[in-house]
């Protein structure tokens, strides 16, 4: 290991330990009013009229017509309200906002409100759906010749549910007018910059007039990436109503109903297979973007990359849509798309392999890429591709060859067992061009009289552990004590605009721009004086231009790579599955901490778990998301870690600081093909299994299906 990947005491480490972090509940209430919503009771309809009773001194109804701006929140397109403005197009949809001194009040004026409707027919199947968001489309070689000279075609159908991030910390943001006429908007977030362009056009003002701050975060996992933008806009426009700070912090029962989560996904797969090769997919996919565009387009993005998996397909089709459904608006988890096609393809070449009669690991090596080979997008993987050899680590840790072998003979008595293998990757950073054309990173030091350094970034700590791996590179580019690197969290009015926190790109792209910036600074260094360094982002040479309306070219700079096992027992009596092992080898580069590191590798793999095993959301026949709660949103608790081996496998990217590459959430792809590839393993040779999760209501119709 590298002397940096020494791990060291984080620096939120004792705020949180001690219970002293301040997040956006904590603050105290003097003066503060509460906000609370009214929210769409139907997935689509015209909204004919509002009647809100007459409101006690102190209270304020805010609608859309109290928007000062647009009434339109910026995300990557306008279309999500601030507040309804004449439709509803999901349950739950905001309509308007109650605010005031005693909550118990302000939900006594929400009960009194009444709304009349003009029922529309809403959209809520996704076979059904008709407005497409986003489309995407690339392709290469020859399909039709493909298919025509098969010796087998394949097809199937591949779907995947919902995924609730979960974080610990719910949805919150507060707004606070400033003596000085600037409006202060702060909390639980991931995106300074983001939240503060929203502000600007929904309360048409300049960026002098609104600054954003990341309070402490509990978490985002994506789900902070566009929400706080929406509800950072409702709380600052309540704001400049009431002319006095407002807060709304979500319940748990709001939070899963009414917030973005994963895309739903169905996914058909084609193949071609001549002389036992894949030589063509024909691929669609299909995502569930909800009733607002959100980030659907990044996601599904990602999403059609990724569909091809890793493997070298001649001919390819994809074909990817995001449609519009009268839902909540679906967002950004963990892998953005990626876990939706990587769980497919890894079950279709499984699929195939066992209608050939092979071992489907063996099926699978044969048909991997190699450094030097196309992506799916005609880009080319500039870097060394170390599958082959995590492959024989994950081997090595579960005996895998073996067992995989053993476990396909048939197996009869109670307990059954099985395990599976997904080989995967993650693109690192930004889709495409996203970080040269939109993004523009910049980020500064400013080195204090004082000689501390302070680290201007507008990058946040979501517990990924970028406020104690920022000041590791720094103080090691200097030569600095950590104590003499700080990293306050960002406020738009401090630091300069280097990108969101998403897309596992921070430590990876701004990790190296502050860590140039540091060599500048020691290049420099004069005792005493107060001194500021900036760096630009700046596309590696080695890059093929990606264009979106092609899509081709290299949509990412590198990749990080993992291979997962997952090892099952399933007890046919009752359905129950037991996870006798996880095991994943991955490669981020090299390590920033390594505590940290296999942190996320840990926490990752697991949420990965959950998603593949136990985590079912869906909605009702009227479009209202059921699982509102932790009694019936299931995601592993300590009592469902299994053994988990996370193993790090380190191949260096030359462009990140020093060799590290996007980390976050890797870890989290690959589970879902692993551990449904287990439980078909468990469950017989002629068990084709075609949706994550697969819970125990869903062995036990296997097994009351096949009478195991
Ligand atoms: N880890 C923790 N503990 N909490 C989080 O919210 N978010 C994940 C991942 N790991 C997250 C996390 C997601 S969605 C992303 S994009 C990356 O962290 C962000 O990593 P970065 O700071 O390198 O961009
Ligand atoms: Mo992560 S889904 O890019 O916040």
């Amino acid at each position: 290991m590298e002397p940096i990947s020494k791990s060291v005491v984080r620096k939120d480490h004792a705020p949180k330990i001690t219970g002293t972090s301040i997040y956006v509940d904590d603050y105290a209430n003097t003066g503060v009013l509460t906000g609370r919503f009214l929210r769409s009771k139907t997935a689509r309809a015209r909204i004919v009229s509002v009647t809100v009773p007459e409101l006690p001194p102190g209270y304020f109804y805010v609608d859309k017509d109290d928007v000062p701006g647009v009434n339109k929140v910026h995300i990557v397109m306008d279309d999500t309200p601030v507040f309804a403005q004449d439709t509803v197009e999901y349950i739950g949809e905001p309509i308007a906002m109650v605010v005031g001194p005693d909550v118990r009040q302000v939900e006594a004026i929400l009960a009194g409100i009444r709304v009349e409707y003009e029922e529309l027919e809403p959209v809520l199947d996704l076979r059904r759906a008709d407005t497409v968001f986003f489309d995407y489309e690339y392709g290469r070689g020859d399909l039709e010749k493909a298919f025509a000279e098969a010796d087998q075609v394949f097809t199937e159908e591949f779907s995947t549910g919902y995924q609730d991030q979960t974080y610990l910390e719910t949805q919150g943001m507060m707004a606070e007018p400033e003596p000085d006429g600037r409006l202060f908007v702060h909390g639980s977030l991931q995106c300074v910059y983001y939240v503060h362009t929203a502000l600007m056009q929904a309360l048409g003002c300049g960026p002098e007039d609104v600054h954003v701050l990341q309070d402490v975060t509990g978490g985002g996992f994506g789900g902070k990436e566009d929400f706080p933008s929406i509800l950072g806009c409702q709380v600052a426009v309540a704001a400049k109503k009431a002319g006095a700070p407002v807060r709304c912090v979500f319940s748990r029962r709001e939070d899963l109903e009414f917030t973005p989560k994963r895309h739903p996904s169905l996914c058909t797969y084609r193949a071609a297979v001549k002389d036992g090769r894949v030589t063509a997919m024909d691929i669609e996919v299909l995502f569930n973007a909800g009733a607002y565009t959100t980030l659907s387009a990044v996601v599904l993005q990602r999403g059609v990359i990724c569909a091809s998996g890793v493997y070298n397909i001649e001919h390819l089709h994809v074909h990817g849509k995001a449609l519009k459904t009268n839902t909540v608006p679906s967002g950004a988890y963990r892998g953005f798309g990626a876990p939706q096609t990587f769980f497919a393809v890894e079950m279709f070449m499984d699929h195939i392999a066992k209608d050939l009669g092979e071992d489907s690991l063996e099926f699978k090596e044969k048909h991997l890429v190699k450094q030097g080979d196309k992506t799916s997008t005609s880009g080319i993987y500039h870097f060394p591709v170390p599958l082959p050899d995590m492959i024989e680590e994950v081997n090595a840790a579960c005996d895998f060859r073996r067992k995989h072998k053993e476990y396909a003979l048939p197996q009869t008595g109670r307990f059954r067992r099985g395990i599976g293998m997904s080989l995967y990757f993650h693109g690192a950073g930004f889709t495409g061009s996203g970080e040269r054309d939109i993004i523009k990173a910049v980020c500064r030091l400013a080195k204090h009289a004082d000689g501390t350094v302070e680290i201007l970034a507008a990058n946040g700590e979501i517990g990924q552990g970028l406020r104690t791996t920022f000041p590791k590179i720094v103080a090691k580019e200097l030569g600095l004590p950590l104590e003499k690197v700080r990293f306050e969290h960002p406020d738009t009015a401090r630091v300069p605009d280097s990108g969101p926190t998403v897309a596992s790109r921070s430590l990876m792209i701004v990790g190296e721009l502050l860590r140039r910036c540091a060599v500048r600074l020691r290049e420099t260094w004069v005792d005493g004086e107060e001194q500021m360094v900036e760096e630009h982002f700046k596309e590696p040479d080695f890059m093929i231009p990606f264009y979106l309306d092609k899509f081709q070219g290299d949509a990412y700079p590198t990749y990080a790579w993992g291979v997962n096992a997952i090892e099952v027992e399933v007890d046919t009596y009752t359905g129950l599955t037991k996870i006798l092992g996880a095991y994943g080898s991955f490669d981020v580069g090299t390590p920033m901490d390594e505590g940290i590191v296999m942190g996320q590798m840990e926490g990752g793999f697991l949420q990965g778990i959950g998603y593949a095993s136990m985590e079912s959301m869906d909605y009702d026949s009227r479009g209202r998301i059921r699982n509102n709660s932790f009694s019936d949103y299931l995601i592993p608790t300590a009592a469902d870690v299994p053994n988990l081996t996370c193993m790090l496998h380190v191949e260096k990217y030359p462009d990140g600081p020093y060799g590290a590459k996007g980390a976050g959430e890797l870890p989290l792809v690959g589970a879902p093909g692993a551990y449904v590839e287990a439980m078909e393993q468990a469950l017989g040779g002629s068990v084709r299994l075609r949706h994550a999760p697969f819970t125990p209501e869903d062995t036990m119709k296997v097994i009351a299906k096949e009478g195991l």
